[in-house]
């Protein structure tokens, strides 16, 4: 299993304090089955700005005592200058490949957002949409995420998500994402080793329940993600009329 969004790197962001903690997701990660994890902090300009540097030697300090897989990336917050950064080299994508998590404001999507995120696939990186499920905005006008798979953006969905950890809504528009093929990548999130841990088991569980054929391309596909290879994203399923309208209580434009 793959965990491809965690904060497990002491010290940087609001994910663990300090290294105990970090060794203590580490572990909790383990023997959740997880034989990959993301180490990808936030990265919000003007309040969070790890640089390469620190975020390198943490994470050195960590595989050291680790027996897990530790990778590295970032949870990059949208910005207008996203494209600049990463021709700066102050941000970098998963295992410094092309794939890129990329986290949006709570309550929105900034206007600027489609050019921002063309302008990075013309550099040569491929987006992967953090946690669309908990977005207010998202999780009410999915057709949003459907036009962003067709530019050929991932979509990363928080296994917790699937278990109701965060609540009705985002369960429900992970179900609905989960049964239209619309999750591509999963992720802990993991913050800390008591609140928001680096579970993903269930979730995962989940998602093979709720779609087995999708679970299973997840398996064939998920490291290429890794490798920073090309992959192919499943077809978008269309909703049968029940499950629209459930997706009808949510669409409030
Ligand atoms: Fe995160």
């Amino acid at each position: 299993m793959i965990d491809f969004h965690s904060h497990i790197i002491y010290g940087i962001d609001d994910g663990a304090k300090d290294i105990d903690m970090s060794l203590s997701m580490i572990e909790n990660a383990k023997e959740e089955g997880t034989e990959y994890i993301c180490a990808t902090p936030h990265f919000i300009l003007g309040n969070y700005e790890v640089s390469l540097e620190e975020y390198s030697s943490k994470i050195e300090e960590l595989r050291a005592k680790s027996e897990i897989n530790i990778v590295s990336g970032l949870e990059v917050y949208m910005d207008l200058k996203l494209p600049q950064l990463f021709k700066e080299k102050k941000i970098w994508g998963i295992n410094n490949g092309p794939y890129m998590l990329i986290e949006f404001p709570m309550r929105d999507i900034p206007r600027y957002s489609n050019d921002v995120l063309y302008e990075l696939s013309i550099l040569g990186i491929k987006p992967i949409i953090a946690h669309p499920e908990r977005n207010l905005k998202l999780m009410n006008n999915i057709d949003i995420l459907e036009d962003w798979i067709e530019e050929g953006y991932l979509l990363q969905v928080n296994a917790g998500s699937l278990v109701g950890q965060y609540g009705k809504e985002p369960k429900d528009i992970s179900e609905i994402l989960a049964k239209r093929n619309m999750i591509h990548i999963l992720g802990s999130d993991g913050h800390n080793d008591s609140r928001r841990k680096t579970n993903i088991k269930s979730g995962r569980d989940k998602l093979e329940e709720i779609n087995p054929s999708l679970s299973t391309w997840i398996d064939n596909n998920q490291k290429k993600v890794l490798l920073g290879e090309y992959i192919e994203l499943p077809e978008i399923n269309e909703l049968k009329k029940s499950s629209k309208s459930i997706f009808g209580f949510f669409k409030r434009k």
